[in-house]
């Protein structure tokens, strides 16, 4: 039996800093979508433990300090002979690493959810994201895959049940970016918290909403990475309704009004820059069912 998922791209529509842990982890105010593309995971029975990794992203991820082993791991650890048996694992690569989009934690995330169904064990949601949260502090939200507001480091979940499909364009220019970095180089730590959320699923309510928030990381990365400055102007020449980086850089995304809109975009920046990542893709819309975090 061979399961199969993916594992979507984690954007932060909006990302507020407003303190600090006395531990040094950030405390945030997120909201978070996902995204239809990603990367794609399997798990099956072998009569060994393997790992395998595909895709355009691949370089580098084959060693065991790969989310996706300590995924499997951890789930060892935490139940014993129910989690005993090898199994096979396949990661196809499509995101870009340390992109500030959630690869890794939502490769963890895809992982923890399918080899708890291959070895069939019962574990309640916020169990799985307790033991989700030993593995990084974004990989909760990335079990929950829906869209949601984020609080505390990124561990404390509440669904968003007004967010619209949103035609997406997701840009990077190739240039890595370690979040420790971003967080040590920011200069204010106490920003103000997001203002009152939207309550309809409306894309032009949901824009308004999103140019009275910002990303308070992105201060920081750009200081870091001048590049991400070209991308959100490139960006917003080509008529994105707004430019921003997701997460801790260096992706940044644009939004906009139509598919086709995002669609000829993704070819006037890839035609100019070959070698980025550049995405159309959409997030994927609250549904109608409130599933509790
Ligand atoms: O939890 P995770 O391993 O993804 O976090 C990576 C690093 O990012 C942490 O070691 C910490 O330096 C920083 N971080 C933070 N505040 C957060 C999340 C991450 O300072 N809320």
């Amino acid at each position: 039996m061979k399961l199969e998922n993916t594992a979507p791209a984690k954007i932060n529509l909006a990302l507020h800093v407003i303190g600090r842990r006395a531990d040094g982890y950030h405390l945030l105010e997120s909201l978070v979508a996902f995204t239809a593309f990603g990367d794609r995971l399997s798990v099956r029975p072998s009569d060994r433990d393997h790992f395998e990794v595909t895709g355009p992203f691949r370089d580098g991820l084959e060693g065991g300090a790969n989310l996706v082993l300590k995924a499997r791991d951890i789930l060892r650890l935490h139940f014993g002979a129910q989690a005993k048996s090898p199994v096979a694992i396949t990661l196809e690569k499509n995101l870009p690493v340390a992109a500030g989009i959630g690869g890794g934690s939502s490769d963890a995330a895809a992982v923890l959810k399918l080899l708890t169904r291959l070895w069939e064990i019962q574990v309640p949601p916020k169990e799985l994201a307790q033991i989700g949260l030993m593995l990084g502090a974004d990989v909760p939200m990335c079990l929950y895959g829906r869209p949601l507001i984020a609080r505390g480091i990124g561990e404390m979940l509440e669904p968003f049940p007004a967010l619209p499909r949103l035609p997406i364009l997701l840009v990077n220019a190739g240039l890595p970016l370690a979040t420790p970095k971003v967080f040590s180089a920011l200069i204010k730590r106490e920003h103000a918290p997001l203002p009152a959320l939207p309550s309809k699923s409306d894309p032009a309510e949901l824009l308004e909403w999103m140019r009275l928030t910002r990303n308070d990381l992105e201060p920081a990365a750009l200081s870091l990475v001048p590049e991400i400055g070209s991308v959100l102007g490139l960006l917003r020449a080509e008529g994105a309704l707004i430019a921003r980086m997701s997460g801790s850089g260096a992706t940044c995304f644009g939004i906009f009004e139509h598919q086709e809109a995002a669609e000829r975009t993704r070819q006037a920046i890839a035609q100019k820059h070959p070698h980025w990542f550049v995405c159309a893709t959409e997030t994927s819309a609250s549904t109608g069912e409130l599933v509790n975090v």
